[in-house]
């Protein structure tokens, strides 16, 4: 730029090197100052406006070491003649850091260009560069809130999640210690039962002998005694309450299966599956919340393919829409479950209840993290959120249908490889049919 241009301009520019050492200055610059700093040129800025110094060796510092400008606001006022209001000695003024670089690339020196208060107060009062300071600070402190607000929910889902996983581990690892002992206790009842028949056996065949030396006495002896222990229905009763033991040991077993098949720990890998299993063990697992009062229908597809998936992930999502679905339902009712394939590349699955059903104003808030009805402590309402972020990580889709007082149907549609993952066409979309998606 020619010095004449530069010294025309009406921003007060200087320029300074890494030691804020003022190497030049244009005639605005010069002229703003008060009559007593003539020039400034191998003067140092920070010596100039001692009250400023902190702020402008930061901003300096700054553009020194990214290497990029910087527009700040700040107080400091090279116009003091200037009247822009009785106040003008304090009034901000948007102040523009440049980089120069040098021949090679790297920043040498800086330009300050400090803008008339009065020249950025009309024209841009509403752009970003005016933006008052006060302004700038609400903005950066609202963009905060948000970012900590954001970042509280996805803990808590992360939390929710992990939870589950751990359930899931804890799960997996009781059911292998429960196991063993099952195994051993099991396998001993067998034994002491096959001992019970032969104590049985010998006691029948004694009794024939006691019986072949037709010895009245010793037949009543032997009779007092039986009697005195009950030993017939002692023998009849030991063989009921074994077979007792065995079954509740069986049922036992069925139980630390069901829970090893549901909290089957798939360390996040994708794998084949056929999700009637997963939905399967997901109702004996919660075979307790749902009441005796709701029926539970099943209707499944037999061309049901098997889906690439996370099967634990997916069993969390039929855990929480299956409980909601019980918990919606008061006294008698009934859930249907549906697994069909949508087409040839989607699988659909319906959970559909008879309950309460959801208000049409939160059809649109339900999948939305910390939203519940249910009282404190019952309910964290992040079941949907966490099934929707589960869903979507399978490329699938949820969405829900509700009218009140009649029930609900949530409807998951996912792909069938991950060939097809996050392409649900409208026909699909068609076929889930008005629902709200989440
Ligand atoms: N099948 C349903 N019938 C009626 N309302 C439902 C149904 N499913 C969900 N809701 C509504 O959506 C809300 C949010 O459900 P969500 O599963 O996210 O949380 P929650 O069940 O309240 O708590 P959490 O699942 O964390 O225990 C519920 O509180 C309920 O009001
Ligand atoms: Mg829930």
């Amino acid at each position: 730029m020619s010095l004449a241009l530069f010294n025309q301009l009406s921003i007060a520019i200087c320029i300074v090197d890494h030691e804020y050492t003022i190497e030049s200055a244009n005639a605005s610059f010069l002229d703003r100052l008060p009559a007593n700093q003539s020039t400034v040129v191998g003067c140092s800025l920070l010596a100039c406006f001692p009250v400023h110094r902190q702020f402008l060796q930061q901003n300096i510092d700054s553009v020194f070491s990214t290497q990029t400008p910087l527009l700040s606001s700040g107080s400091v006022i090279v116009d003091t003649s200037l009247e822009v209001g009785s106040d003008a000695a304090h009034k901000w003024q948007d102040i523009e850091f440049l980089p120069i670089p040098s021949a090679c690339g790297v920043v040498t020196q800086v330009a300050i260009c400090f803008y008339r208060p009065t020249m950025l107060a009309a024209p841009k009062q509403d752009s970003v560069t005016t933006m008052s300071d006060s302004q700038r600070l609400k903005r950066s402190s609202d963009a905060y809130q948000e970012v900590v607000s954001e970042l509280k929910q996805l803990q808590s889902q992360l939390l929710q999640s992990e939870k589950m996983a751990s359930i899931g581990q804890i799960s997996a690892g009781i059911a292998h210690e429960i196991n063993n002992p099952i195994a051993f206790i099991s396998s001993n009842i067998r034994t002491l039962y096959d001992y019970l028949e032969k104590y049985s056996a010998y006691v029948h065949q004694l009794d024939e002998k006691i019986d072949a030396t037709a010895n009245k006495v010793l037949s009543a002896d032997r009779q007092a005694l039986k009697d005195k222990i009950q030993l017939d229905y002692l023998l009849e009763d030991a063989s009921d309450l074994i077979e007792e033991s065995l079954e509740g040991i069986s049922r036992v077993m069925t139980i630390v299966k069901d829970l090893k098949e549901f909290s089957r720990a798939d360390n996040g890998e994708w794998v084949s599956t056929d999700v009637r299993r997963g939905i399967d063990s997901t109702l004996k697992i919660i075979h307790n919340e749902i009441k005796y009062a709701i029926e539970i229908e099943r209707n499944y597809s037999p061309q049901t393919p098997d889906i690439i998936c996370q099967p634990m992930q997916l069993n969390q999502v039929f855990l929480n829409l299956l409980i909601n679905a019980a918990q919606a339902i008061e006294g008698e009712g009934k859930i249907n479950i549906l697994v069909a394939p949508l087409d040839d590349e989607h699988l659909m699955i319906k959970i559909k209840d008879n309950g309460q059903g959801i208000p049409d104003e939160a059809l649109t808030t339900i999948f939305e993290p910390f939203y519940t009805t249910k009282p404190v402590g019952q309910g964290t309402g992040l079941g949907l959120s966490v099934s929707r972020d589960i869903i979507a990580a399978h490329g699938g889709q949820i969405t829900v249908k509700s009218e009140q007082g009649r029930g609900t149907t949530f409807t998951i549609v996912l792909p069938c490889s991950d060939k097809c993952a996050g392409e649900i066409t409208s026909s699909d979309e068609e076929a889930i049919r008005g629902g709200h998606s989440a």
